[in-house]
């Protein structure tokens, strides 16, 4: 088998999967050869990994010959991103193909068999407090034991991390130490990118000094393949209509294109109707929705202090936009069938076969900015010389970049039409902006994957087993004073559907509008779905699936609880609140009025701008403060009410010291942090490491001490984002 080439390789895959398409046999039935399957992750084995592969990642590069292999831990895609995108140049500067792994596929006892003319690379995210994202926990359980020698090992470490958070880049930095321990030889520097800076930038940077370290130190030479205008996939145009069963419109799953049930989860998102969407603030110019979505009988579960994930779909405006860039409108509904060239290099990022447009509506993360990458690499499609000069000049010069596109929130069609100097203000389709004729491989190799917008239940599974509920502020900002609106995707899809749920403020755009006009109103979401998927019997759905957090409450009610969050960051603990009233409710009804005489106090710290105006679920905590008396005490701080003072949770924190105190350390008590990562957190973590460090005799020296022992035993949680 290692005698193919990678042609010849590709070529076989290429052959195998159209004659699948061909014959609607399912590719699982053909014979192929197991490092050739690339399909679902259905039907691993201890021996194999979940993608049909061998788990034996050592024995696979033998097999296809090859000598780099890149492993991802990635939650929301950034990460997986970036290791396909090394993999591709690898392949495009050395002519060498890599294998990219998802590390939760393969088991790690093989590292030390890696040979020292490979190289492996390490992309990995840090998510919570420090620890590493779901697909990486084995890779980083494995790391933490006591390694074998791994002299021979030569690798190369990318992590990505927010500084906002307390462990930034923890899980990249634990695994080169522990590469370290075990004298393996890191052969470049220690990559760190940092999301609340430019991790796009970070990542360039890092990317760019690695280059001579292969070659110096691997003996790797450039231009060693002509292969940099290989693409990653064949798209292929089917004589079939879109409404052959076979062609997917915009459905995630096989089961949701079938109209099966299955087991919902990330891979299968449940489409769950929208029981009731109202708006929560009172007046200014900032939208809070809250909606409920109906999970009766679909077999799914959630525990209260879980996240949802709800699937986003593409403002009608942007799609139109990247359909008239790509000179696609009139082929919108023309079926493809998508290949990839190379499985272990890039994966099909979309279902197949399906459609232009609904690749671009809801497979592909059309409306984020714009990479200075993918910029760069739609300068040798560009349709005139001038088109070219300046993509050459925005993916080259970083300052450019960043006053040009990054200030002004350009995504990639606009800067498409910027650079061949269309009309950025003409509404997508009234005028014909120059048509690049760029290759759709290329477009699904370089625009990310729509990825879900998780949020923080705010109903409580044992008050609503069969609702989940969520508390979703519109994301709506310029990223600078020139700059445009950018409305954020997911929240905006959810104002939208509010909006049409309720009739009320409902944007009317027409077609025709300009940009501007549509500016001020807010982009408009296509809301039937895909073959009306997501409006049946009058009802509204979208896509979502649960995923279990680590923010949960204690069992027992005779522990305080310290809850803080301003903002959305309450979300949580409205679930907590109605959990408890739930048991209260029944404590009552069995053991009579004085039933909650022992259970241990509930302190609620919230904030908001104006008590008139974002003052979230008001009348929901007045009932319960009324059910629970003399259990649950909340103090409220405004940051903008008409008296001019400011005051944030972290003063009442302060100002409550004593309460605080007494129930988190003298108690035993746990206290939860919940919403922005950036500002909130931060500050109310050191004003706590002040008081508990007061409160012990020392200084914010103790407190942090004592912060890190409360944290490694669970008893401060935090869920923050930013
Ligand atoms: C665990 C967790 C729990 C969460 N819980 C909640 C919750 O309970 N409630 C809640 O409201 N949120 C919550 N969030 C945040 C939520 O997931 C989303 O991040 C938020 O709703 C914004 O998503 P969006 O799709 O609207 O914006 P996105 O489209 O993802 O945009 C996000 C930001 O990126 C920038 N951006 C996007 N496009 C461009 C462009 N073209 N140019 C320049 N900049 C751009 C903008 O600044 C924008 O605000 C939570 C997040 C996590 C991780
Ligand atoms: C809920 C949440 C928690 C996070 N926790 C951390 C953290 O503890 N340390 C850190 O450096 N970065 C943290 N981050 C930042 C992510 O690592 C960063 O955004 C990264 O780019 C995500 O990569 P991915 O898209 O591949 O998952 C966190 C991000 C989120 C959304």
């Amino acid at each position: 088998m290692s005698s193919f080439s990678d042609l010849e390789l590709s070529f076989i895959a290429i052959v195998l999967s159209i004659i699948a398409v061909y014959l609607h046999v399912p590719i699982k039935e053909i014979k192929i050869p197991a490092w050739l399957r690339q399909l679902g992750k259905n039907g691993g084995s201890s021996t194999t990994s979940g993608l049909g592969l061998s788990k034996d990642f050592v024995e696979l590069m033998k097999e296809s010959g090859k000598k780099v292999v890149i492993f991802y831990g990635s939650q929301t895609g950034t990460a997986e991103e970036y290791a396909t995108r090394i993999a591709k140049e690898i392949k495009a500067r050395y002519g060498l193909s890599s294998l990219v792994c998802n590390p939760e596929d393969y088991e790690f006892n093989v590292l030390d068999q890696l040979p020292s003319t490979s190289l492996a690379i390490f992309i990995l995210a840090t998510y919570g407090e420090g620890e590493p994202t779901d697909n990486a926990t084995s890779l980083l359980d494995f790391l933490s034991t006591s390694l074998p020698p791994l002299a021979n090992l030569k690798y190369l470490i990318f992590g990505l991390g927010n500084s906002t958070y307390q462990h930034f880049c923890a899980t990249s930095r634990l695994a080169d130490s522990s590469f370290q321990a075990a004298g393996a030889t890191r052969i470049g520097p220690l990559g760190e990118g940092d999301d609340d800076g430019s991790l796009e930038e970070d990542y360039l940077s890092w990317k760019d000094t690695i280059w001579s370290s292969l070659e110096n130190q691997l003996g790797w030479v450039e231009g060693g393949s002509s292969t940099a205008s290989i693409p990653d996939f064949q798209v292929k145009e089917l004589p079939i209509s879109k409404v052959h069963p076979s062609v997917y419109q915009g459905e995630l799953s096989k089961q949701a294109l079938t109209n099966k049930r299955g087991i919902y989860d990330s891979k299968n998102p449940f489409i769950a109707p929208v029981l009731e969407a109202k708006e929560l603030f009172q007046g200014g110019d900032r939208n809070c929705v809250s909606m409920k979505f109906d999970i009766r009988g679909s077999g799914m579960k959630y525990t209260t202090g879980d996240h949802v994930g709800i699937w986003p779909l593409n403002p009608d405006n942007e799609v139109e936009r990247f359909l008239h860039v790509l000179g696609l409108a009139s082929k919108r509904d023309t079926v493809i069938d998508i290949v990839s060239l190379d499985p272990a290099l890039a994966k099909v990022p979309t279902p197949s076969p399906t459609t232009f447009e609904s690749v671009l509506r809801y497979y592909l993360d059309i409306s984020q900015l714009a990479s200075r990458q993918a910029i760069h690499s739609f300068a040798r499609f560009a349709p005139s010389e001038r088109a070219r000069e300046v993509l050459e000049r925005l993916g080259t010069d970083r300052d450019a970049y960043h006053v040009e596109v990054a200030e002004k929130g350009l995504r990639l069609a606009e800067v498409l039409m910027l650079a061949a100097g269309d009309d950025l203000t003409a509404a997508p389709g009234m005028v014909t902006s120059t048509s690049w004729d760029v290759p759709f491989s290329h477009i699904l190799s370089c625009v990310p994957r729509l990825q879900p917008r998780f949020y923080s239940i705010s109903s409580s599974s044992r008050m609503y087993p069969d609702e989940i509920h969520v508390t979703v502020v519109v994301a709506k900002s310029r990223p600078s004073e020139a700059g445009n609106m950018i409305f954020g995707l997911g929240s905006n899809l959810l104002l939208n559907l509010k909006q049409a749920i309720t009739g009320d403020g409902l944007a009317k755009v027409e077609n025709n509008s300009t940009n501007e006009e549509k500016d001020s109103k807010g982009p408009i979401y296509t809301l039937t779905g895909p073959q009306n998927k997501y409006h049946k019997n009058q009802i509204y759905h979208l896509p979502i699936h649960t995923r279990p957090s680590k923010f949960r409450l204690p069992k027992s009610v005779k522990i305080p609880l310290i809850l803080i969050g301003p903002g959305t960051g309450v979300s949580p603990y409205l679930a907590f609140l109605q959990d408890r009233l739930h048991l209260a409710r029944r404590a009552k009804s069995t053991k009579g009025p004085n039933a909650l005489r022992d259970w241990a106090p509930i302190t609620l710290f919230y904030g908001c701008r104006r008590s008139d105006q974002d003052f979230l679920y008001r009348d929901e905590w007045r009932e319960i403060e009324r059910e629970m008396e003399g259990v649950f005490r909340m103090y409220v701080a405004f940051s903008r009410e008409e008296d001019g003072k400011k005051v944030y949770v972290q003063d009442l924190v302060r100002e409550q010291q004593g309460v605080v105190v007494e129930s988190l350390v003298a108690k035993k008590g746990y206290l939860y942090i919940c919403g922005d990562a950036k500002h909130m957190a931060r500050e109310v973590e050191a004003t706590l490491e002040d008081i508990i460090g007061k409160s012990l005799g020392g200084g914010p020296a103790e407190g942090g001490r004592e912060m890190r022992v409360l944290k490694e035993r669970k008893r401060v949680l935090l869920d923050v984002w930013s």
